[in-house]
């Protein structure tokens, strides 16, 4: 799992470059803070068959997946479990994978599904039948339920304030609508991430979808999304997705969506007919709530990214309107921007509400420049770096916040009540 030596002049021709962000900050006169550089993360595990970067994810009612690496490849892939510490009555073995990528091989990793577990309880797991004891806590099997939500976290000083913010508020499933990592073809990056998120990552389930940076692809040699698809198995054939860049699943009263930006869209793809499948399956008396996510934006007045989802929006946005989704939540701008309701292009009170929130904290700094005048449909917009919270305290009615970072304190900065469009008569 070493990095390679002649890996940084490989990378160089191989490295994505986003927009330069530029410009002032909106409004109020709050310094805007500088990026922080990636954080150093050495990462020496005490036996090479220990686990390492564990990570938990839904996988179907009632089921958990547990992922895991090790660089012993004979650490056998199986979870022991039970409901009180280091008593496990129960076990599972799983599947396991590993790859290589340029000069760089992959330790072996382990996904594996264990259940079927009691909602809102605390389990204790040990994977591969040695190491340290974990303990994870199951989502509630009905409302409240609380999502964490950041996107574009990357690893850096900002990054890791972020986090601290996230493991300070009582959230039940972690939503990020894609970039995670920032390797950017630095394979031993996608480590270091794995060894930062694991002390969130292995106690509540981390819900992801990719972004650009997710994607590592060079001409004629690598498709693409190899270690993504790898290291961060979501449950797709659970939800009867072919592939692991869309998919969905459902929690206490909510269903929801994790769409790719960056496989195929349009009305003769697979995803779309993946998706129109997977909304006619919606039961709103079951789940009344429904939500979206997606790492390109639909609506976002930042010169950052602009238009880049214009094409995205214009093949599905009909199809989520007619299903009454509620929030649609996307990442890739450095910014966060919250909507009114809008469809079309414009208000509608049966469209959804957007969230742009891709200011997890990471390396390339915050997209300043914002469109002006502010759109009609534009309620809040500011760059910081942050996080936000979804609170689906019934049926009928959410709880969204926005917290930046402003300098290392969680700063409570947009609060809105959200109605579900189910209550409102908008679903037919
Ligand atoms: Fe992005």
């Amino acid at each position: 799992m070493g990095r390679g030596v002649t890996e940084a002049a490989i990378l160089f021709f191989f490295h994505c470059i986003s927009s330069p962000v530029t410009g002032d900050g909106s409004g109020e006169g709050y310094v805007r803070p500088l990026p922080r550089q990636t954080l150093s993360l050495p990462w020496r595990p005490k036996r090479s068959s220990d686990p390492q970067q564990v990570h938990i994810s839904l996988a179907g009612a009632e089921h958990m997946r547990i992922t895991w690496i090790t660089g012993d490849a004979s650490s056998p892939s199986i979870v022991e479990y039970g409901t009180l510490p280091g008593m496990y009555t129960s076990s599972s073995r799983g599947e396991c994978a590993s790859y290589k990528y340029l000069l760089y091989s992959s330790g072996k990793i382990n996904h594996v599904v264990i259940g079927p577990l009691q909602s809102n309880t605390v389990y204790f797991y040990r994977c591969g039948g040695q190491g340290p004891e974990f303990q994870l806590k199951t989502p509630p099997s009905q409302f409240p339920i609380a999502f964490a939500v950041v996107g574009d976290l990357g690893q850096t000083g900002w990054t890791k304030s972020t986090l601290e913010h996230i493991n300070q508020c009582k959230y039940d499933v972690h939503l990020l609508p894609g970039d995670l990592s920032y390797a950017d073809y630095q394979q031993h990056l996608w480590d270091s991430f794995g060894a930062l998120v694991q002390p969130l990552a292995s106690t509540r389930p981390w819900m992801v979808t990719e972004g650009n940076h997710e994607k590592e692809s060079i001409l004629f040699f690598k498709s693409g999304f190899q270690a993504y698809n790898a290291r961060w198995k979501m449950p797709y054939e659970e939800s009867g997705s072919t592939s692991n860049l869309y998919y969905s699943f459902e929690v206490a009263g909510v269903h929801i969506i994790m769409l790719g930006s960056y496989t195929d869209y349009d009305v003769n793809s697979d995803q779309y007919a993946w998706l129109k499948d997977d909304l006619t399956g919606v039961d709103r008396e079951r789940t009344p709530w429904l939500i979206v996510l997606s790492h390109v934006p639909w609506y976002n007045s930042n010169s950052a990214h602009q238009g880049e989802g214009k094409s995205m929006m214009a093949a599905m946005e009909s199809l989520l309107y007619a299903a009454g989704v509620d929030i649609f939540i996307a990442g890739h701008v450095h910014a966060y921007e919250r909507t009114t309701r809008v469809h079309n292009g414009g208000f509608d009170p049966c469209g959804l509400m957007h969230i742009t929130i891709g200011d997890g904290g990471n390396r390339e700094g915050l997209a300043q420049r914002f469109y002006n005048p502010k759109p009609e449909w534009s309620v809040f917009r500011e760059a910081s770096f942050g996080h936000g919270e979804l609170k689906i305290v019934n049926s009928t009615h959410a709880f969204w916040s926005w917290h930046k970072n402003d300098d290392d304190e969680s700063v409570k900065s947009d609060e809105v009540w959200i109605n579900s469009l189910a209550s409102i008569g908008c679903v037919r």
